[in-house]
């Protein structure tokens, strides 16, 4: 549809220059004709020529219709006052279109602003959804994939030093390659040594570029700043004839401040997780090297002493030293307990099954409770699986022991598939969800979680009011 008419429409003009036409009096009429002189508002054209005064309707500096009047009679009054009628109401028809299309102008803006705000909201949310860096640098690039003229995208970090910055992530059909021609030719070293973000052009015209990538014709390189660092930079380019013109940039660098704090985020994460890692590693060294002290030297000579207080009452011939040795026996007694704990000899001679078994039957013994261990038979995973899921069952029973109030707890260690299940219950409280999602707690879950991490393992924990919690860990073997 017209111009013309849309504005009649919407304005309503014809109820206006109805309106007019009854006030201007019996015989009055009033049309609005198109270019091509078809009627768009008004029954009865009035005839054109002399009878009636006309006056064209402009939008936007182009003619797009006729204003005529025509007066019941020729004279010389009438006709005064319909040239004057004429322009008096053209131009208001114009003022008021003028107007309509402003509204629609805005309207048009206002809601390409929405859907902005709409994406950089989903950017947002997706950005901040992911925490390793390659997946935040992978999700980043396909926030451009909705720019039309982005056809290969790819992030690139500095890291500390002299070092040659990193390529984090590629988007694009073959981007992996065109990137790789792109940075032996020092193109991109060159685009963004200064550091300022900045669009290039009619790359195609460049005869150095025609010949390492003839589909590249514009780029934009913008910077990515956490904390008012630049900590690397995204590279877009676009097929010939694209041009990026400022508001592609400026929507870039939104993007890209958004995608650098996910970035540098999903790096603190790793920074922290690998620092976790580190202390329960060291945590576990420090275990056994005690664990070896303590057996090996206070455990030998404890035995030793035993002995010889042994010897002793048998050459005395019934001296009273049995209270003594007796005491250096529950000190043994207490030493092997606290060896169990500290780092089980049996789950390096043995293995995990049979020491989860073993521990479990003396923490039914020691807490008077029934414990049940289920262990299916499999071949023993790699040491560090091993002692994590020994660890993982070891807080997960204390857990129970000492928080669900259970009459009975449960332990499953099983093969499924290409996994180790290692599940253990209570049929206590159940845990507090607050608890689960980290608000209150020790140190206990967060590290049996990162300890299921180590070993590439999911960590679950549920609880169900009043009919226990369970703790899941599925490993896979390696
Ligand atoms: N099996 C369970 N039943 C009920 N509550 C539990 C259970 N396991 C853990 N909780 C709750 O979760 C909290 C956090 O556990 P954890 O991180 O191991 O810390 P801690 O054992 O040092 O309190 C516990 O204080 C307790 O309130
Ligand atoms: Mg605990």
């Amino acid at each position: 549809m017209d111009l013309l008419r849309r504005a009649a429409r919407t304005l309503l003009l014809a109820d206006h220059l109805q309106r007019m036409e009854t006030a201007l009096g019996e015989g009055w009429r009033i049309a609005l004709t198109d270019t091509h002189g078809a009627v768009v508002v008004g029954e009865r054209p009035p005839a054109a020529g002399p009878v009636a005064a006309t006056s064209p309707i402009r939008m936007d500096g182009v003619t797009v219709g006729d204003l005529r009047i025509a007066p019941p009679a020729e004279t010389t009054e009438t006709m005064a006052a319909a040239r004057s009628w004429v322009e008096t109401l053209a131009r208001m028809i114009e003022a008021l279109t003028a107007t309509e299309q402003v509204r629609r102008a805005v309207t048009a803006e206002a809601l390409d602003g929405y859907r902005e705000i709409a994406q950089l909201h989903r950017a947002t949310l997706e950005l901040g959804a992911s925490l390793r860096a390659d997946d935040v640098a992978a999700c980043l690039l396909a926030q451009f994939s909705g720019l039309s003229r982005v056809r290969w995208s790819a992030v690139y970090r500095h890291d500390d030093g002299d070092a040659p910055p990193r390529r984090l992530a590629t988007y694009g059909e073959d981007a992996a390659a065109l990137f790789s021609a792109l940075e032996p030719a020092g193109l991109l070293a060159l685009l963004t040594a200064d550091g300022v973000d900045g669009i290039v052009n009619d790359l195609h015209r460049d005869p150095r570029l025609a010949a390492i990538a003839p589909h590249a014709g514009a780029l934009m390189v913008v910077t990515l700043r956490s904390h008012g660092t630049g900590i690397g930079y995204l590279v877009l380019l676009a097929p010939p004839p694209s041009r990026f013109e400022a508001a592609d940039l400026h929507r870039a660098e939104t993007l890209a401040s958004i995608g650098a704090a996910a970035l540098h985020n999903a790096e603190l994460f790793a920074a922290r997780e690998a620092l976790a890692q580190q202390i329960l590693t060291a945590q576990e060294e420090e275990r056994g090297r005690l664990a070896r002290e303590l057996h090996d030297d206070m455990g030998q000579n404890l035995l030793a002493i035993k002995l010889h207080l042994q010897q002793v009452q048998l050459d005395l011939d019934g001296a009273p030293l049995s209270p003594v040795i007796d005491g250096v026996s529950a000190t043994i007694h207490d030493l092997r307990r606290i060896l169990a704990g500290l780092l089980p000899a049996s789950l390096q001679s043995t293995g995990l099954g049979p020491t989860l078994k073993g521990y479990t039957h003396t923490l039914a013994e020691r807490c008077g409770l029934p414990v049940t261990a289920t262990v299916d038979d499999f071949d023993r995973p790699p040491r560090e699986i091993e002692l994590h899921l020994f660890r993982i069952a070891q807080e997960a029973l204390h857990n129970a022991v000492n928080h669900s109030g259970a009459r009975q707890l449960r332990l499953s260690l099983q093969i499924k598939g290409r996994h180790i299940v290692l599940r253990v219950e209570d049929d206590g409280r159940g845990i507090d969800p607050r608890a689960v999602r980290g608000e209150i707690s020790g140190m206990g879950l967060s590290t049996m979680e990162e300890r299921a991490r180590m070993i590439h393992g999911t960590f679950t924990i549920q609880g169900h009011p009043g009919r226990g919690t369970a703790v899941e860990v599925v490993t896979p073997l390696p």
